[in-house]
């Protein structure tokens, strides 16, 4: 399982119940990466969608407390174990945890990577991912060349795990 995430200069990752940045390449890197695969994300998140309908062509498992609540083209999981059991359905699939961040927080422990778009930007923000970089637990093991898109200046960084 690894996570997905876009994160500002002080890692944070949205505003309002919506995302900070809108960078379009970084979108169509996320398509491509996740298309086929499983995404677990938070109802709230789901709800940042186009219409707030689950992302197509990938297996969304949304996470929610609600008990009455269906989504259509999605699997609704209320617990963390309903989550995992529902992974292990497609072993053939890979795993990304798309946020926001109670998702982040609640499912960072069982990630190997996580896959960070870092937007060289300080944004007003009141949601955050953890700060991997003071996280002894993770280590950078890529940072790729800076990108810009629109005069935001951004690039893509690995994170692993460190085997304890
Ligand atoms: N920058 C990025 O890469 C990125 C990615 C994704 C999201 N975001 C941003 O993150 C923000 C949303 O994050 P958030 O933390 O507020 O919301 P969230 O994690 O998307 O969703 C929170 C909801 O998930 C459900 N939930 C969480 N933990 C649960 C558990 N243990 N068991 C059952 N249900 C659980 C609850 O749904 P119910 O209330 O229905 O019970 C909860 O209200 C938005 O601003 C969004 O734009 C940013």
């Amino acid at each position: 399982m690894d996570a997905i995430v876009a994160v500002d200069l002080a890692w944070g990752i949205g505003y309002r119940d919506d995302l900070l940045f809108r960078i379009k390449a970084d979108l169509k890197r996320f398509k491509e990466m996740t298309s086929g695969q499983i995404v677990i994300l938070g109802r709230k998140t789901l709800a940042t969608f186009p219409g707030g309908r689950p992302l197509p062509s990938r297996i969304n498992l949304v996470v929610s407390r609600n008990r009455s609540l269906e989504i259509n083209g999605a699997t609704v999981c209320h617990n963390r174990e309903e989550v995992l059991a529902a992974v292990a359905r497609h072993p053939d699939k890979h795993v990304y945890v798309i946020g926001g961040s109670s998702i982040y927080r609640e499912f960072l422990p069982d990630c190997h990577r996580v896959y960070v778009t870092r937007i060289h930007r300080q944004q007003q923000a009141d949601t955050y991912f953890p700060n991997l970089d003071e996280m002894p637990a993770w280590q950078c093991v890529l940072t790729e060349p800076d990108l810009e898109e629109n005069g935001l200046v951004f690039n893509y960084r690995v994170y692993e795990k460190v085997d304890a």
